[in-house]
């Protein structure tokens, strides 16, 4: 139904401006008494049959929703009844921000990819706390979180401390992202120094809380194998839970789209199947070190996700794949998932 009947009309459309539409679709659709059902039945979904422990939550099953979706967590009853066994909202920053000027997403269907340099265009802290009260008892809801764009980072840990504890009593994990590419100097963030001060002072207000919420490190692919061991040393100095592996790339190597007409589009970050193998290899090297890792990138079919658990992730997670195949893509992955 969505690839035959929706994706068409959307499509069509600018690509932020169809996932605007798709929202609003979305919370129509939610607030039917047979809303949950309906969209149940567009993913073509199974029962969940196989339930994921880690970090010391359960997940209902190991697909998730990617960072960027959802930024505001506006739509977390219609992500449980798509049947994602998690959704990770953000990325938040402590103030509001819009982001940056339109056009700033693009669709590459030739190669079933996106490029994106929305730059972290959210409500807040404030607001999305409102949203995570009414949090869906079966979901996972992680929140990701970031610094605002004036923010320099001298005192980006300041942005990081505020999130925090504006939003760990609500989260079920929360996620530090110094990845995206679209915040000038955040992947700067990554450097060895920088990332230990930023893990360490957020690991200790974490300590000091009654229920400490499971923290995470979400990290680019564009990393070196050097710069990848120097990160997995800093998680593990300071008992990080997890790596999120990877956010978008800024490399634009491999793809079919002429490259005149993907240089016309500009900067900003590469999703979607092209990210699948470097990816996996980053996050291969992660897994390696026995950190908990959560697998991101290219993921547009049950092959793809089958090479992300392969590669040794214990949950993944989708996005441009969702937009190009739509809700039956989860059920597609649980059937994979069942025949396993
Ligand atoms: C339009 C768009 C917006 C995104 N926004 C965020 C974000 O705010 N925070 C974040 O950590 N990752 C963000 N991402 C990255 C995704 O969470 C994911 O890491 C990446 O897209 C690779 O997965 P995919 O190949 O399944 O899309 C965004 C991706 C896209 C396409």
């Amino acid at each position: 139904m969505y690839e035959h009947l929706i994706k068409p009309l959307l499509f069509r459309l600018d690509a932020e401006d169809a996932h605007n539409l798709t929202f609003s679709g979305l919370k129509t659709v939610m607030s039917l008494p047979a809303g949950a059902a309906i969209l149940g039945a567009l993913a073509e979904l199974e029962p969940d049959g196989k339930p994921v422990e880690l970090f010391g939550l359960t997940f209902r099953n190991p697909i998730g929703l990617a960072a960027g979706m959802d930024k505001n967590a506006e739509l977390l009853k219609a992500w449980a009844a798509l049947g994602f066994g998690f959704v990770e909202v953000g990325t938040v920053t402590p103030r509001p921000q819009p982001g940056n000027p339109k056009p700033r997403m693009f669709r590459l269907p030739a190669d079933t990819a996106l490029i994106n340099r929305l730059g972290f265009n959210n409500n807040g802290a404030a607001a999305m706390a409102k949203k995570l009260r009414h949090k869906p008892d079966r979901l996972v809801v992680g929140v990701n979180i970031g610094k605002n764009k004036d923010t320099p980072n001298e005192t980006a840990v300041d942005d990081y401390l505020s999130c925090f504890e504006q939003l760990a009593s609500l989260a079920d994990y929360m996620v530090v992202n110094v990845s995206s590419p679209n915040t000038p100097g955040l992947r700067e963030l990554q450097d060895k120094d920088a990332l230990l001060q930023i893990l360490s002072e957020l690991q200790h207000r974490n300590y000091r809380r009654m229920r400490r919420v499971p923290l995470l490190l979400k990290i680019a692919p564009d990393l070196t194998a050097e710069q990848v061991d120097e990160v997995i040393e800093v998680v593990q100095r300071t008992a990080l839970d997890g790596i999120v592996a990877t956010n978008t790339t800024i490399s634009r190597d491999g793809l079919k789209t002429p490259s005149s007409e993907v240089e016309a589009l500009g900067a900003g970050g590469l999703s979607g199947a092209p990210l699948l193998n470097h990816a996996n290899a980053v996050l291969q090297q992660v897994v390696k070190s026995g950190i908990p890792t959560i697998g991101v990138g290219g993921i547009t079919d049950a092959a793809s996700m089958r090479a992300k658990f392969a590669a040794g992730a214990k949950l993944v997670q989708v996005y441009s794949g969702y937009v190009y195949r739509g809700p039956a893509l989860v059920g597609e992955l649980q059937r994979a998932l069942l025949s396993q």
